[in-house]
């Protein structure tokens, strides 16, 4: 029986809770499709940091180096001063993994509601590339005389040829394979250096792919683009800060950070993949079963699609996507059922093959089987 190692890391307030539910997925997928994996817990977070004060020792990170990928929860607690846990684990990991690409889907499953008013799913299936090692979260700066009216704060952005060029052409691979159409958003008029950087390698990259067809919009206008007129945009790539914003409007569109999945790719086969949902730990609804494991269970079907078990990827997809459509409301008390019990039935619905809306798709023409294909002419 084919088997993947796999690294659990739940970590705080609610990524206990979804990454469970997406456990109880797995098992499922497993059992329909005839694949094994074997687990390791790795308790990384804030009460691992408060009781040991590690935050990614090197064995840990020696450890996963060695599984075949990621299931990650969520990181951040009010109990730890902003900024430590985050980039002493969300950040380190995806540096120390080299994890090149952040890649966060925008989809509006039909019968989600979405606040956009009048979105179709027809008119919201696009993909973000973030890249995800540099830009503004390098961590460089510096301050002088802090705490006084002359704290003076410098905060660096980096961008080199290398990760940008890393970045577009997996994007270019990507919209490739899709509806050959990428955009890169940036705000080259205001940060002009970075921008011509960015702005160059999207040519010189280019022409090793004309038939991908490319245009430019500003980051700002994004912001208002992307609820207005989605279906414009089909592979979007962008700096590592802008990708974090735009990402939280894009789930937005989704029906909310509940539903939004990523995954924080190595593409060079030097480092393990990490899928994550896009939303934090929640510690105001943490133990209360009131998040909704949709968000994980897609990055599931994401990490399952990276695993080679590209079946199980659409299905795990397809069945999410069904139960979604019947929620009352996407999170909170009135989801209409908890988050252990969606997950319970995420994996009922995938394992009758029943959807509620149909039979399970095809993996051609998914994003699990695009991503399958744009990761075999990778590392
Ligand atoms: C995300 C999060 C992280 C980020 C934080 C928690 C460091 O917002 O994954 O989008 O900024 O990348
Ligand atoms: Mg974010």
């Amino acid at each position: 029986m084919r088997s993947h190692t796999l690294a659990v890391l739940p970590g705080d307030g609610v990524g206990p809770e979804v990454t469970g539910a997406a456990l109880t997925v797995l098992d499922a997928a497993q059992d329909r499709f005839g694949f094994g994996t074997e687990r390791t817990e790795i308790p990384l977070g804030a009460d691992h940091y408060l009781a040991t004060g590690e935050l990614l020792p090197e064995d840990t990170v020696t450890a996963l180096g060695d599984h075949d990928a990621i299931l990650f929860g969520a990181i951040g607690s009010p109990r730890v001063t902003p900024g430590i846990l985050e980039r002493g684990i969300i950040l380190a990991l995806r540096g120390a993994m080299r994890q090149a690409i952040n890649l966060r889907p925008v989809r509006l499953y039909p019968g989600v509601p979405t606040p956009i008013a009048g979105l179709t799913p027809e008119r919201c299936d696009l993909v973000i590339v973030r890249e995800n090692t540099e830009g503004a979260y390098v961590a460089q700066g510096s301050r002088v005389h802090p705490g006084t009216p002359a704290w003076t704060a410098v905060q660096e952005s980096v961008n080199t040829w290398y990760a940008v060029e890393r970045a577009v052409d997996f994007a270019y691979r990507l919209a490739r394979v899709r509806r050959g159409r990428l955009t890169l958003c940036h705000k080259t008029n205001v940060l002009v250096e970075a921008g011509k950087l960015w702005t160059a390698v999207m040519e010189t990259v280019g022409e090793r792919y004309p038939d991908v067809e490319t245009d430019y919009v500003h980051v700002d206008a994004m912001c208002m683009h992307l609820p207005v007129s989605p279906e414009r945009f089909d592979v979007v790539v962008t700096d590592n800060l802008f990708g974090d914003i735009v990402t939280d409007l894009g789930a937005v569109l989704q029906g909310g950070l509940g539903v939004a999945a990523s995954g924080n790719l190595n593409i060079e086969g030097n480092g393990t993949s990490m899928f994550e949902p896009i939303h934090g730990s929640a510690p105001d609804i943490a133990g209360r079963g009131w998040a909704n494991p949709a968000g994980a269970c897609l990055s599931l079907a994401l990490l399952l699609g990276h695993l080679g078990e590209g079946e199980a990827a659409a299905a795990v997809e397809a069945a999410t996507a069904a139960v979604l459509a019947e929620l009352p409301a996407l999170a909170g008390a009135d989801m209409g059922a908890s988050t252990d019990e969606l997950g319970k039935r995420i994996a009922r619905a995938l394992t009758s093959g029943e959807t509620g809306s149909g039979p399970v798709p095809p993996l051609e023409g998914s994003l699990m089987g695009q991503l399958a294909q744009v990761m075999a002419g990778s590392g």
